[in-house]
């Protein structure tokens, strides 16, 4: 008699948007503040998850500061954070700064049934995003070297239209290749990412895809041009089965 594993538990806190000065404002939101309470509230929630992944836009200034701030505003969580660069990032000094401790920059992360797969969408100078061929290599190497295991995508940018025209039109500009590949692949069960601060779901020729909001700022859905949503800031739960189905949530705080 087999016995059924519990499933992985990962938490998705994202586009954070956090300065060198802890009184730094994002369309009027502290965005420390928010941050500090958003990782409170998770800190008494349960259960607790095996790592954290953390898709971007995660300062907003490109200083060194930041990422220290970052770093300390998300010890309390006690897992891993797994951070992935979005378009207000500065990649290569988040690879600097983040990288040996629990909060670092992270490519891959295996456990249990399932690997993590985070990959960088961000282009220096732009908001949109793109995958470079170099990414979609090491996507592909990550699928072949695990070939048992299911895959969970993690990227900043949304790789498809979610119907909002002013952020569709800085999403990921080869989103179409990106939703091939996976979609031509079993085992690759679903894609999440940040930078529309708001909540989408979807499901895609068996891809679940989960968009995820801020845990400063909320853009309202459907909107034509940018448009502040009073929802307050979340943090997304992820439950990954051992069979490949993902659970998924969002869990609002209010400030
Ligand atoms: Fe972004």
């Amino acid at each position: 008699m087999s016995i059924a594993q519990p499933p992985l538990i990962l938490w998705q806190f994202t586009d954070t948007h956090l300065a060198a000065d802890p009184a730094a404002t994002l369309m009027g939101v502290n965005t420390l503040d928010s941050l500090r309470r958003v990782v409170a509230a998770a800190c008494v929630d349960a259960p607790r998850p095996r790592a954290v992944i953390a898709t971007g836009d995660l300062i907003h200034d490109d200083s060194a500061a930041a990422y220290r701030l970052l770093a300390a505003t998300l010890a309390p969580l006690a897992a891993p954070v797994l951070c992935l660069p979005g378009n207000h990032d500065d990649a290569a000094l988040m690879r600097e700064l983040l990288g040996a401790g629990a909060v670092r920059y992270a490519e891959h992360w295996l456990a249990g049934r399932w690997q993590v797969i985070l990959l960088n969408s961000a282009q220096p100078g732009q908001a949109a995003g793109r995958l470079p061929a170099a990414e979609l290599a090491r996507l592909q190497a990550c699928l072949a070297r695990y070939p048992e295991h299911f895959a969970l995508l993690c990227v900043h940018h949304p790789p498809l239209a979610i119907g909002s025209p002013w952020m569709d039109a800085m999403g990921l500009v080869n989103g179409a290749e990106l939703l091939e590949l996976a979609a031509a692949r079993p085992r690759v069960r679903g894609i999440v990412w940040g930078h529309i601060h708001q909540e989408y779901e979807a499901e895609w020729r068996g891809l679940r895809l989960f968009g995820t909001p801020s845990t400063c700022v909320q853009f309202t859905p459907g909107a034509e041009r940018c448009t502040l949503d009073p929802r307050p800031p979340a943090y997304r739960w992820l439950q990954l089965h051992g069979d490949g189905r993902i659970d998924s949530g969002v869990r609002r705080v209010a400030l």
